[in-house]
């Protein structure tokens, strides 16, 4: 069976563009497909340290992060649904280093998240790891023989590098030995979008809202007290021109107050438009939007704290157990066609 695939770090608090931009969608396919498709939400924990971290805390933000998938909707009693963490399957790390051997260096250095990761590090602090993200990324996705892998949009061109090396491999040895996952447009009308999802800063929105910004009023996190985050939507930046309406390039504050407003009441976004549409006051529309918000933390965070980690800890191990039985198949069929195994 094919795979619906998908994976949020857990390095910083995720925030309501990861939840809004990957678990929903996620979350939305996994029970529309389950059964269909094997359905895999995992923790990419590998990927963590490629920016430097607090090591202390970061097994429990693991965990934390399993929870949230469940707290979100996730039914993991579904036999077709599995949670595993790449760290706890080694064929990932192995296929990586073979795919590295199939990647050229100028393409990995093409990637856009790494010119601006790296720039916003001291240049001792960019690691080989950040660099060799996106590959380790493609093993991830590769292993599974994963079709849908559901993306917010800044990763789209990860994904179009993991297709390329892909394509690149199954040519060179005249053998559709991995999945290709389906393009980006493809992808986005699978999870029933118009566009890739964006959520922007709520200080800037020309930006994406980053669980890594150091501006704490730039994001929402899952775990922030909702009454502060409240207050960080009712000191969005917005604009001047004094009237309501969906406009990312003229308005985009107000279009992302908009987005999120219709995201998290899980309403269609041309209903919450019309609704809008033509007020001038912007603080009646934070307000909403904040009190929205509020309840919705209030709500899932209840749920996160009814979870516990041994809880976790056995979706792990049934969810690990199967992860290495299929990636390592996989694996051994990669070895055998480049020379390393009869
Ligand atoms: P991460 O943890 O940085 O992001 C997780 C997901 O959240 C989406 N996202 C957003 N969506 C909308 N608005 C935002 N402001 C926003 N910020 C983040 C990201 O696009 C992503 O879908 N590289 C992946 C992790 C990963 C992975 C994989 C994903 C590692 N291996 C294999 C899929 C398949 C990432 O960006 O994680």
């Amino acid at each position: 069976m094919q795979t619906i695939l998908t994976g949020i770090r857990t390095n910083e608090e995720p925030t309501i563009g990861n939840y809004l931009g990957s678990y929903v969608p996620m979350i939305n396919a996994a029970h529309q497909h389950a059964g269909e498709f094997e359905i895999n939400m995992f923790i990419p924990d590998l990927h963590s340290f490629t920016t430097p971290i607090n090591h202390a805390d970061f097994y429990d933000q693991t965990l934390k992060g399993i929870k949230y998938y469940i707290a979100a909707g996730l039914d993991i009693d579904n036999p077709h649904i599995h949670v595993y963490r790449n760290s706890h399957v080694p064929a990932h790390a192995e296929l990586c280093w073979i795919l590295d051997c199939f990647t050229y260096f100028g393409e990995a250095a093409r990637m856009t998240q790494f010119k601006e990761k790296s720039a916003e590090l001291k240049e001792n602090a960019v690691s080989v790891g950040l660099f060799n993200y996106p590959i380790l990324m493609a093993a991830d996705i590769l292993l599974y023989n994963s079709k849908y892998v559901p993306l917010g949009e800044d990763q789209f061109q990860h994904l179009e590098l993991c297709r390329d090396v892909a394509s690149r491999f199954n040519r060179k040895f005249k053998q559709d030995i991995f999945t290709i996952p389906v393009s980006e447009a493809e992808q986005i009308k699978f999870m029933g979008l118009e566009n890739g999802l964006r959520i922007r800063s709520l200080t800037d929105p020309s930006k994406k809202m980053s669980k890594s910004s150091k501006a704490e009023k730039s994001k929402i996190s899952l775990s922030d007290d909702p009454k502060t985050a409240a207050s960080k939507i009712m000191s969005a930046t917005t604009d001047s021109v004094g009237k309501i309406s969906f406009d990312m390039f003229n308005q985009p504050g107000i279009s992302n107050l908009l987005q999120i407003e219709a995201l998290i009441n899980n309403v269609p976004l041309q209903d919450v438009i019309s609704t809008w549409a033509g007020e001038t006051h912007y603080g009646d529309l934070k307000q909403k939007v904040a009190s929205s918000v509020s309840e919705f933390l209030e709500d899932f965070q209840g749920k996160v704290a009814q979870i516990s980690d041994a809880d976790i800890e056995k979706v792990l191990e049934k969810g690990e157990a199967y992860a290495n039985e299929v990636a390592n198949a996989k694996l051994y069929a990669v070895q055998k066609l480049v020379g390393l195994r009869r």
